[in-house]
């Protein structure tokens, strides 16, 4: 194998002589600093369109190692298939890619990314769940860049002028919905319901909110046959058949849900907290009269599934070292806040939450590090997509009523037995 390995490097230094990047190629036919020179970042959607000007910060310190930003399409599942062909081509035409939590234990086991040195990136300062999502077998496969937990928005103004507090439980979520939603003449709850990473993501909270969980031991055990997954499921079915969540929302990612909020749509909705800067800007209708608290629960809160993307570098690289201080940027200080403050997306920075001047700016900030550190994990799989297709499939079964939440549980039990087969 040996061999093999050595073939690899001779033509990637091939390859990047040819290719003429300045300053990589030296005299004898090494790569110059480890791998040093222009690359690539690919990422799903930059939604709130900021990551264009942190990029330019570095490039304008760095310009023999300039990155290039390739967006890639807004859902997670399309983005994944993206990346994807890419790394299954072996080419390296993205040297850092900007992975979704969920996926690092596959894009690991695939042997995809680069294990990372854990030394060189500053894992102490970030909040400990999401660290977590970045190792796979024990090992740092990706650094930790945004973190992500769902919160629930909801009209103030409307609950206001009921007399009503925003729900803690489903009962109360439930009853505002069915009550007060017809009322006004807008929907009652929503989330990302059309099939696709954002349904298992709301599927999941569901479960776990009712004290339920889908799959233990990495994988292995299969343990969501219970009454809570029962439950939780089954709320998400009745809404849909007695119409407080209304059908439309069984086509909403992210985005089209934002739009339904702020366009005034909607009594509730489960979203990111990036939702927040939409709906508080000059195009929504419902600026100043909203606000979120945490997701609401069987007996009391509720579970968020723990969101957000590390940075990884690909396992071919063109040029690792520029790659991996690229990493070390994007996750200082100074890169974290303009996180929050430009893109509105949650920094994996510990003590951004507890800065006084960014709290008074965005209130939500301790309820999301709470949110943040109460968060459980999607089941870490080499598998995940099957395990992701699988929930997705049953749980749009029940909502669309053709599965009662029973059946669907069980066979959901069954699926996911089949793949931990597999393996
Ligand atoms: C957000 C989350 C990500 C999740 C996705 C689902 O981007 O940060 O973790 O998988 O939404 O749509």
């Amino acid at each position: 194998m040996r061999w093999m390995r050595a073939a690899g490097r001779a033509l990637l230094i091939a390859t990047v002589i040819l290719a003429g990047y300045a300053g990589a190629a030296v005299p004898g036919g090494g790569v110059r600093d480890g791998g040093r020179g222009p690359m690539t970042l690919a990422t799903a959607g930059d939604l709130t369109g900021y990551l264009g000007s942190l990029l330019e910060g570095w490039n304008r310190a760095h310009p023999q190692e300039k990155v290039t930003l390739v967006e890639l399409p807004d859902s997670a599942d399309e983005t994944r298939a993206q990346m994807i062909t890419e790394l299954r081509s072996g080419a390296g035409r993205y040297d850092i890619l900007n992975i979704d939590v969920a996926w690092t234990s596959e894009f690991a086991a695939a042997g995809w990314i680069a294990p990372l040195e854990p030394e060189r990136f500053p894992l102490e300062a970030f909040l400990p769940p999401v660290v977590d999502t970045a190792t796979y077998a024990g090992k740092l496969y990706a650094v930790p860049y945004v973190t992500n937990a769902g919160m629930l928005y909801y009209r103030k103004d409307l609950l206001d002028l009921e007399g009503e507090q925003p729900p803690r439980t489903w009962a109360e979520l439930e009853r505002q919905a069915r009550t007060i939603a017809p009322k006004y003449g807008v929907g009652g709850y929503a989330g990302q319901f059309l099939p696709y990473e954002g349904l298992t993501v709301n599927a999941a909270e569901m479960v776990y909110s009712a004290g339920g969980s889908i799959l233990g031991s990495e994988g292995e055990r299969v343990t969501v046959d219970s009454a809570a997954a029962r439950t939780g499921i089954g709320l998400l079915a009745r809404g849909v058949r007695d119409g407080w969540i209304p059908r439309v929302a069984l086509t909403y990612t992210e985005e089209e849900s934002r739009q339904a909020f702020q366009d005034g749509r909607l009594l509730f909705l489960r979203n990111w907290p990036y939702a927040f800067a939409g709906a508080s800007g000059r195009d929504s209708k419902i600026a100043g009269k909203f606000d979120a608290v945490p997701l609401p629960g069987r007996g009391g809160s509720g579970t968020s599934v723990l969101g957000g993307s590390n940075l990884a570098v690909d396992a071919h690289a063109r040029h690792p070292a520029s790659a991996k201080d690229l990493i070390a940027y994007l996750s200082s200080d100074q890169a974290q806040r303009k996180v929050l403050i430009d893109g509105s997306l949650p920094p994996v920075r510990a003590s951004i939450y507890q800065d006084p001047e960014l709290i008074r700016q965005f209130p939500f900030l301790p309820t999301l590090r709470a949110s943040v550190l109460a968060a459980a994990p999607r089941p870490k799989s080499p598998r995940y997509e099957q395990v992701s297709l699988a929930i997705q499939a049953v749980t749009h079964d029940a909502m669309t009523q053709q599965q009662g939440p029973e059946a669907a549980v069980r066979r959901l039990a069954k699926e996911l037995a089949a793949i931990a087969r597999r393996g």
